[in-house]
């Protein structure tokens, strides 16, 4: 299936957080991308541009590192006239759903004002230049082949609430927030709908399942889980351990939203998907499998490390996600299995040790203020 778009310059956000700086390095390695990137990021706890320190030495010229807030709405808006941003990847974002329930404000602040601020900056700056009027035909398959414009969200299938034990999400299912993460994600996501509706700004949308791989912030369940069996700690499990995800390695989901900025009918929203759900509690005896493997670390000694400890307030059951309009209409499919993908994320978490030592302590924050000064306007 032929490209309907390509860009010259493309404004990331959150490029240096874990699925962001998976995608600019896959933007230069994998996608053929010919143009430039630049990676506006905040350096919260979550960013960490050493991620990209191989990337941005070897294409000095085509990638640029912004150290600033997507709420900063001077900034955003000179970023856009600078270096002439032809598409916007909108991954910045608080993102952890425990950090949501303990202090809600930064999720609301960051996930929807800095939304807000990023679609007015390209609102402006790109008035009069993407056919509004094609645009707000709805389903217009190719209406806008050619532009050179487009604002993709990056969301969650957490918008879409929990699931009971049959059924999966699909792009009509009603949306439900439970978190004040998911609440956040799906306040954003409406407004970037309503961008599209009213102004007719060339958007599209992804929500996506549970991510895993390399560079994801030991918060997050699988690198959690490794690390502290790395380091022959409790491996906390929530409630009963029966909740279900779906995984989807991190390469594929970002294949899939280049196929859908380059390929995806304006408007629409894609789910993105693994068909891959998981018993947190089955995983984690699959992760243990591996790990002991990886490291002879007898499997008796990690299962001892298990621990059921208090349920995560409000903890979605199950998610399922149906992907398949992606995959027909866009002809996406995820090329890594589960148990390749889950190796080879043990595998680099263990040959990064300075990674880990350095995202643990809180070290990379002193690299940050020495090599970069923080912009604002
Ligand atoms: P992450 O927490 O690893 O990275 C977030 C990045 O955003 C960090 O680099 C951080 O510094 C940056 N950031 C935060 N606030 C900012 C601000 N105000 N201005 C500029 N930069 C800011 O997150 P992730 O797991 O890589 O998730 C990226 C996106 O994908 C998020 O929008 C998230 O909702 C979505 N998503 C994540 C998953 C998942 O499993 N991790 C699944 C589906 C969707
Ligand atoms: O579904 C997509 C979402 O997946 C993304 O939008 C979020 O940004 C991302 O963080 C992730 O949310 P989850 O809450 O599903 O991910 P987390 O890794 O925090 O937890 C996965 C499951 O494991 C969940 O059921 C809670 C459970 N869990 C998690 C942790 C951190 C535990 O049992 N123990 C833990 O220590």
């Amino acid at each position: 299936m032929a490209d309907l778009r390509s860009f010259s310059n493309i404004l990331v956000t959150g490029g240096a957080g874990f699925i962001g700086s998976n995608f600019i390095r896959y933007l230069f390695t994998d996608a053929g991308f010919s143009g430039r990137v630049v990676n506006l990021d905040a350096l919260t706890y979550a960013g960490n541009p050493q991620n990209l320190a191989d990337i941005a030495a070897q294409y000095k010229d085509r990638y640029i590192f912004v150290h600033g807030d997507i709420r900063d709405a001077a900034l955003v808006q000179k970023l856009f006239a600078d270096y002439a941003i032809d598409a916007v990847v909108h991954f910045a974002a608080e993102s952890h759903v425990d950090r949501s329930i303990l202090d809600p404000q930064s999720f609301i602040t960051t996930n929807v004002m800095g939304t807000y601020t990023l679609l007015e900056a390209a609102r402006q700056a790109w008035k009069g230049r993407y056919g509004d009027d094609a645009a707000r035909v709805p389903g217009a398959t190719g209406q806008l082949a050619g532009t050179s414009m487009l604002f993709h969200h990056i969301s969650t299938d957490e918008v879409y609430g929990s699931l009971g034990e049959e059924g999966a999400f699909n792009e009509t299912t009603a949306y439900d927030p439970r978190s004040p993460y998911s609440a956040s994600k799906a306040s954003s996501d409406f407004l970037v709908k309503a961008y599209g509706h009213t102004y007719g700004l060339p958007i599209t949308i992804s929500n996506c399942s549970n991510n895993y791989g390399p560079y994801q912030f030991p918060e997050k369940l699988i690198p959690l889980m490794i690390l502290n069996m790395l380091e022959g700690k409790p491996l906390p499990v929530y409630g009963d351990g029966k909740n279900i995800r779906d995984w989807l390695y991190v390469v594929d989901h970002n294949a899939a939203v280049w196929t859908i900025m380059t390929r995806g009918r304006i408007g629409e929203t894609y789910n993105i998907g693994g068909e891959n759900e998981w018993e947190n509690i089955r995983l984690l005896h699959r992760l243990i499998e591996i790990v002991s493997e990886e490291t002879g670390k007898p499997v008796w000694q990690l299962e001892a490390l298990v621990t059921y400890v208090k349920d995560r307030p409000g903890h979605d059951r199950r998610y399922a996600i149906d992907c398949s309009k992606l995959q027909n209409e866009l002809g996406w499919k995820q090329s890594v299995s589960f148990d390749e993908g889950l190796r080879h994320t043990v595998r680099w978490y263990l040959d990064n040790p300075e990674w880990i030592a350095s995202v643990r302590s809180g070290a990379y924050r002193s690299w940050i203020e020495k090599n970069y000064e923080h912009r604002t306007l």
